[in-house]
């Protein structure tokens, strides 16, 4: 059984219009001689209509890095997931690490997220994962299984076949300290068992990517893993020809 692959950039809260331009025309170009592999990118909200216009017909994915979890309402700078289901969009990250540390945003918040993303047709990337300070009480396993679990309980088993599941060591991110191969598949079989307990079926199916310091240089490595089924890329994203040499080691 194959898995959908995915390479998901993750743009955060860089880019102007003159650079994107240039960065989308390109992937639009490109993507095209990379063969059987889902490419994305998730953009700041401003730059949507952009991604839009220029990856129309591309094959390149689009969305946004977050997404409010009520459905309409006096939440004054707030973006709904029917506004963003209306203007196309088809990923949604929710439960970044920045968003859960420095936005407050707890596990129960993340699951209404991801439940109010699928409910719009659109796919969610859950982002879990430990902090340092968690990797070294040891308590790694726990803590991705509560955010999981979370996740789970709001959407169904089922609801993961539709959702994309990013694992993030908080440590790993914008640090350059990258997981090894090893420590990240430990991480990403872990999370497939837990998921085969409830349902082996979808735990198989589940598309589940790594996040933390991916390179062009150390992708390949990472995606020849048994359960990374591709990555979540933030800095080297904004970097053409290096998300496009990330892309291709995703190729399988
Ligand atoms: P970096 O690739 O910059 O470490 O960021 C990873 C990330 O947070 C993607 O969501």
């Amino acid at each position: 059984m194959m898995r959908q692959r995915l390479v998901a950039g993750n743009w955060k809260m860089f880019g102007n219009s003159a650079r994107n331009q240039l960065l989308l025309e390109g992937l639009a170009s490109q993507v095209a001689t990379i063969g059987k592999l889902s490419c994305a990118v998730c953009v700041p909200f401003p730059y949507l209509y952009q991604a839009r216009s220029v990856l129309a017909g591309s094959g390149v994915g689009w969305g946004a890095q977050n997404v409010s979890q009520q459905p309409k309402g006096a939440f004054t700078g707030e973006v709904s997931v029917s506004m963003l289901a209306d203007f196309g969009c088809r990923y949604v990250i929710v439960g970044h690490s920045e968003r859960r540390k420095l936005f407050h945003e707890d596990d129960q918040l993340v699951a209404a997220k991801a439940k109010a993303v699928l409910e719009q047709k659109m796919t969610p990337i859950v982002c879990i994962g430990e902090s340092l300070d968690e990797r070294e009480r040891g308590v790694t396993e726990g803590v991705v299984s509560r955010q999981l679990g979370c996740v789970i309980k709001e959407i169904g088993i089922d609801g993961l076949l539709r959702s994309v599941v990013a694992y993030e060591p908080v440590w790993a991110i914008g640090t350059g300290k990258t997981a090894t191969p090893e420590q990240a598949q430990r991480v990403h079989a872990y999370l497939r068992k837990l998921m085969s307990e409830q349902d082996a079926g979808v735990a198989r199916h589940v598309t589940m990517l790594y996040g933390g310091s991916v390179k062009a240089a150390n992708a390949a490595a990472l995606f020849a893993m048994e359960d990374i089924d591709g990555g979540l890329i933030g800095g080297a994203s904004l970097d053409l020809n290096e998300f496009m040499s990330i892309c291709k080691a995703a190729v399988r």
